[in-house]
C-alpha cells in the first residue's frame, strides 16, 4: 500500500518521511539477502556496513527534503542540532538479528519540534514519527494529533484490561549487560502474562504495543533513536508511554514502560514492588524443581 496522503490527511512529515524509510528499507532488505560482515563495537554490541551506509542514505535524502531540519543518528550524524526540528534515526534498529539472518528489524525515523530559546538537555515535542520493517513491507506512521497508521489504516491499542490476559515485550542491552537486572523482571511478567516477547528491535516492539500486537513493553536502556517515533506511535494510538514510577516519558531518560494504558498502573505497581523487593517468585534450586516433578 502506498504511503499515507498528505494532502488528504494534513499531514506534513511524514509522507517524505515514509518515502525515506522506504527507500533505507530496501537497502536493508538488500543487505539481509546477500549476508554481511558483523563487526563489534563492544562486547556484544554489532554494527554492519547496513548500518553506517544506510544511515548515510537518510541522512543524504532528509538533508535534500528538509534541509533545514538536525539529524542526531545512532552511527554518529549529529547536524544542524541548534535548528527547530531535528531527527532521531536508527538506521538499523535489530541489528544483531540483522547479523544472525533473524527476520526482525527496521528503520526508525522520530521527530522532534524545539522552540526557539530551548535548552540542550530540554526534550522539545516529538511530532511525526516513521517505523518501517522492510521484510513484511509495514510502514508504522504518526503525526501528533492525526493520528498513527500502519499501512494507512489506523493504529489502535489493545483492550485488554489485565496483565493476566496480556502478551507483552521487553529488551536487553548490548551493553552493560551483566549490570542489568530485566531478568528478574523477564522472569516475574512471565509468570503474570501471557507470555514475554524478546524480538531484538525496540522500535518494532513500540510500533506493535501500538498496533495492538502487544499489550505493553518496557526496556532499561534505550537511546532517543530507539523510542522516538514508538512513542508517538503508542500515544496516536491511544496508549501511554512513561517512566517505570508513571513519570512523564523523556527523550533521553533510557527506562521506558509503554502500554495500552488499561495495564498500566498494574505493570508500574509489579515494578514498585520488585524495586522494593516485594512479592518475588523465589527461585527453586535444581532438586526442588525436580522433586515438584
Ligand atoms: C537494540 C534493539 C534491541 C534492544 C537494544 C537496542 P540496535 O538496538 O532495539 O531490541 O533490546 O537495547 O540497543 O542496536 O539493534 O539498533
Ligand atoms: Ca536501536
Ligand atoms: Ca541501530
Amino acid at each position: 500500500m502506498s504511503e499515507p496522503d498528505g494532502d488528504a490527511q494534513g499531514l506534513i512529515w511524514v509522507p517524505q518521511a515514509a518515502e525515506i524509510a522506504r527507500e533505507a528499507g530496501a537497502r536493508l532488505r538488500e543487505y539481509f539477502a546477500q549476508g554481511v560482515e558483523t563487526e563489534y563495537k563492544g562486547d556484544v554490541d554489532l554494527v554492519t556496513v547496513a548500518d553506517r551506509t544506510v544511515e548515510r542514505l537518510i541522512r543524504a535524502e532528509l538533508g535534500e527534503v528538509f534541509p533545514e531540519h538536525g539529524i542526531f543518528g545512532e552511527e554518529g550524524t549529529r547536524e544542524r542540532l541548534d535548528g527547530e526540528f531535528r531527527w532521531y534515526v536508527d538506521p538499523l534498529d535489530g541489528t544483531t538479528n540483522f547479523a544472525h539472518g533473524f527476520p526482525v528489524f527496521c528503520v526508525s525515523m522520530g521527530l522532534e519540534q524545539r522552540p526557539e530559546g530551548l535548552k540542550a538537555g530540554e526534550d522539545g515535542t516529538l511530532v511525526a514519527g516513521v517505523i518501517y520493517d522492510p521484510l513484511r513491507d509495514e510502514m508504522f506512521t504518526a503525526e501528533r494529533g492525526r493520528g498513527g497508521w500502519l499501512n494507512g489504516k489506523p493504529l489502535r491499542v489493545s483492550r485488554n484490561r489485565e496483565l493476566g490476559e496480556s502478551l507483552v515485550a521487553t529488551g536487553f542491552p548490548s551493553r552493560k549487560r551483566h549490570s542489568s537486572p530485566n531478568i528478574h523482571f523477564y522472569q516475574e511478567f512471565t509468570l503474570r502474562s501471557h507470555g514475554v516477547r524478546r524480538a531484538g528491535s525496540a522500535a518494532l516492539d513500540l510500533a506493535y504495543v501500538a498496533a495492538g500486537r502487544t499489550d505493553a513493553f518496557w526496556e532499561f536502556n534505550l537511546n532517543p533513536w530507539d523510542t522516538a517515533a514508538g512513542f508517538l506511535l503508542v500515544e496516536e494510538a491511544g496508549g501511554r508511554i512513561t517512566d517505570f514510577g508513571g513519570g512523564p516519558y523523556r527523550i533521553d531518560s533510557h527506562e521506558v514502560l509503554a502500554s495500552n494504558g488499561l495495564i498500566h498502573g498494574e505493570m508500574m505497581g509489579l515494578f514498585a514492588d520488585m524495586f522494593a523487593g516485594r512479592d518475588l517468585e523465589p527461585i527453586p534450586t535444581a532438586a526442588e524443581w525436580k522433586s515438584r516433578g
